[in-house]
């Protein structure tokens, strides 16, 4: 919360109160980026070796890189990919031992419910009910009234009881029961809509397909498989969602990704809306957003947004001048967060389920009328925190959403902004990847599928190119049945709607507009030679080494292996300005730098054999080419082993001698002695 999101560097002003807990947690993510090279060389055996080994082995195989060296290594690398070239995905691991290691700390599902004291009221279908142990309880409301986006104050009080309907769409309930104890705080739900404010509904209209958008701020789609781990296997197995695998971000922070999936625009191209600039004017006077649009073909709609403090169009952004949704959701989040006492409890709820019952309610009260609700989380996520209480609360929805079987006629959106921008991993090439590629699963609504035919399929392919922002934008107007051309003519890169076109396999970063510095492309080759290029051979000693290493408590027992070939070598290089890339924090905010003496870096998978085993291997390594650096000066080559060495023939019996002592070792091991 306290970090600021979008271009930190400009936004000092964005602090909030909290600094001195963000400022320890920085301390923590410091700390953790000085001790991350020491633990990679731990993890690293450890990976291989399940008991520890005297020797301490190194990633850093400076050794011997002579300034020919250095030059000859760089020549062989492929060149990055810039102009039309084929956007190979990079093959991130789910888990590894250093993103195990690496896992925030669990929090439990039912944290809110035992630590907090109980809500007293609950809103349902624009009614105010009041608990049954509250019974005698004497309650008024203030509603909530916006007076801009940046304000908004508490109207005058007014009784309420149980089976009011709603004084308006929030409001401050103060309570006081017979025995003197008080409740006090702000609810909010959908408000039945006068018909004079409903939107008219041409024939036709009610049949549009209904959209919802379930966001969360800060979550790589790998990222959404680790932490959500019921919610992504239930859209998967019970929605038939797909995932769209290399789906790029346009730029940093949350206002890249939502102005562009809201109104087609990217944010580089946006009219001036930043506050404090010369003739800036709000959003909704410049920009035409999907909310507008769907609005006209006779949608109600909803957009509520978690973290009003740091609003994606609010902290930068001038905002909008007048509310964009039906159920507009900023007023009532601001006055809740802002007596909001912990970061993810509101009383004895989680305080995503507020929003998720908005939702629900506008569902099941105007099932007649196509609906879009968009709202984002950022509570836990934002700040790279274990998600269980969220993975729960969305999957009580999503089984609510199966069991009112709205997958009929509603297309259902789970997806985030970028992947964590904090957080242990961010350094590293994986986190760099993982923070480009964020989450953006779509079901579609089987009257869709209907309706389109080919949408499924199309999607399907689409799920394996390089997708952005601007794309969904396109997609979500084609779900609703408007015509989608008109967004694409404004953005000189070409968008897709991706249930109707095939995003082309040659898609690059370049064609997408995607600056290299977010790109996951990787630019690959086949190495011509393998046996006689560096950084294969390199590549390989240092798996060798590795491999010796796990056995080396174990010398009396298996024979040193040494390499004999090299058959296959597969490189790929990321962008430099990617791998330069880093993230540092300090007490203010989240900075980047660039680490210029990093040359080059990406992976290399090498297929090699050894004596006297007559073993074949295949191993997958990251590589960074540096070129001189502040802690050790000159040039040099790291490694670090991705996933596990694979051993590619039979050892057979050649490993029996530790067969029973240590059975993860026998792809290593070659017995002194036959026996
Ligand atoms: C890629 O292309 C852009 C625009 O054409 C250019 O500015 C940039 O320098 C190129 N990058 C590389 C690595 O060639
Ligand atoms: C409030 O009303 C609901 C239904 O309208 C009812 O189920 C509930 O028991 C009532 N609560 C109290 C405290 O009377
Ligand atoms: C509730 O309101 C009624 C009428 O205003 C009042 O008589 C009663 O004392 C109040 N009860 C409590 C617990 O405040
Ligand atoms: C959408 O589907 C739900 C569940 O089947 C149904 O209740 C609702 O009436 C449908 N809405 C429209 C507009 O067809
Ligand atoms: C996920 O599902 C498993 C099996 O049903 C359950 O034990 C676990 O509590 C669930 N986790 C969450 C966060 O809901
Ligand atoms: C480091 O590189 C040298 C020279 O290329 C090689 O002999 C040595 O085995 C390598 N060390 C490791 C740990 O891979
Ligand atoms: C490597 O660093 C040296 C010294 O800073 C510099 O002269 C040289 O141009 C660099 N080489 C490359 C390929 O960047």
């Amino acid at each position: 919360m306290g970090l600021c999101r979008g271009r930190a560097r400009q936004d000092k002003g964005c602090l909030t109160a909290r600094t001195v807990i963000v400022t320890s947690l920085m301390l923590i993510f410091v700390t953790a980026t000085l001790l991350q090279a020491v633990y990679e060389r731990r993890s690293l055996l450890r990976r291989i070796s399940p008991k520890t080994t005297k020797v301490s082995p190194t990633i850093r195989n400076s050794s011997g890189l002579s300034e020919a060296d250095f030059i000859a290594i760089l020549k062989t690398l492929p060149k990055e990919t810039n102009s039309s070239s084929r956007c190979t995905p990079p093959d991130l691991p789910l888990y590894s031992r250093f993103i195990r290691d690496r896992r925030p700390a669990v929090i439990p599902a039912d944290l809110c419910s035992k630590r907090g004291s109980p809500n007293w009221l609950r809103v349902s279908q624009s009614r105010v009910q009041l608990l049954s142990q509250f019974a005698a309880a004497n309650c008024s409301a203030e509603p909530v009234l916006r007076l801009d986006d940046h304000t908004s104050k508490f109207g005058s009080a007014q009784p309420i009881r149980n089976g009011s309907e709603l004084p308006s769409l929030g409001f401050r309930a103060s309570c006081r029961s017979p025995d003197g104890t008080k409740h006090s705080s702000v609810y909010y739900g959908t408000r039945r809509l006068r018909d004079s404010q409903l939107p008219p509904l041409r024939p036709g209209d009610a049949k549009r397909d209904s959209i919802i958008i379930l966001g969360l701020d800060s979550l790589s789609r790998l990222e959404s498989l680790r932490s959500l781990v019921n919610a992504s296997s239930l859209l998967r197995t019970q929605l038939g969602a797909l995932s769209l695998l290399q789906y790029n971000i346009l730029g940093d922070g949350t206002p890249a990704a939502l102005v562009p999936i809201l109104t087609g625009t990217r944010e580089s191209d946006m009219p001036e809306a930043r506050r404090g600039f010369k003739g800036a004017r709000h959003l909704d006077e410049v920009m035409q957003f999907i909310f507008h649009k769907l609005k006209e073909l006779g949608y109600l709609t909803l957009y509520g947004e978690e973290g009003s403090s740091f609003g994606t169009f609010q902290l930068r952004f001038l905002g909008f001048k007048n509310e964009p949704a039906d159920f507009y959701l900023r007023p009532v989040l601001q006055k809740q967060e802002a007596l909001q006492s912990h970061h993810i409890c509101i009383g004895n709820e989680v305080a995503p389920a507020r929003m998720l019952t908005a939702i629900k309610d506008m569902f099941s009260m105007y099932p007649d009328r196509p609906k879009f609700a968009f709202s984002f989380f950022s509570s836990l996520s934002h700040e790279s925190k274990d998600l269980t209480p969220m993975d729960a609360e969305l999957t009580d929805f999503l089984k609510w959403f199966v069991s009112e079987n709205l997958i009929s006629n509603t297309t259902l959106i789970l997806m985030s902004d970028h992947g964590q921008r904090l957080g242990p991993l961010r350094n590293s090439m994986q986190g760099k990847l993982e923070e480009s590629l964020p989450l953006m699963t779509v079901a579609l609504s089987r009257q869709l599928e209907a309706r389109l035919p080919r949408a499924r399929q199309t999607l399907a392919t689409n799920r394996n190119r390089l997708t952005i922002p601007t794309d969904i934008h396109r997609t979500l107007l084609s779900i609703a049945g408007s015509d989608a051309t008109a967004a694409a003519a404004a953005d000189k890169f070409r968008s897709y709607s991706l249930i109707d076109e095939e995003v082309p396999e040659t898609r690059g970063c370049s064609e997408a507009g995607i600056p290299a510095h977010w790109c996951s492309c990787l630019s690959s080759e086949k190495m011509q030679h393998p046996e006689s290029e560096q950084l294969p051979v390199r590549a390989a000693q240092f798996a060798v080494a590795q491999m010796n290493l796990a056995t080396a408590g174990f010398r009396n027992a298996c024979t040193e292996l040494r390499l004999d070939s090299i058959s296959e070598a597969d490189v790929s290089v990321a962008s430099l300005e990617l791998s330069q890339r880093e993230r540092r924090t300090d007490a203010a905010f989240a900075y980047e730098v660039r680490i210029r003496s990093l040359t080059a870096a990406g992976y290399v998978t090498v297929r090699f054999g050894t004596v006297p085993n007559a073993g074949l291997y295949e191993a997958t390594l990251r590589f960074a080419l540096r070129n001189g650096s502040a802690i050790a000066t000159g040039r040099a080559l790291d490694f670090e082993l991705i996933g596990e060495i694979s051993r590619t023939n039979r050892y057979g019996s050649a490993a029996n001698c530790i067969a029973h002592r240590m059975p993860s070792l026998r792809k290593f091991c070659f017995c002194r002695l036959a026996s």
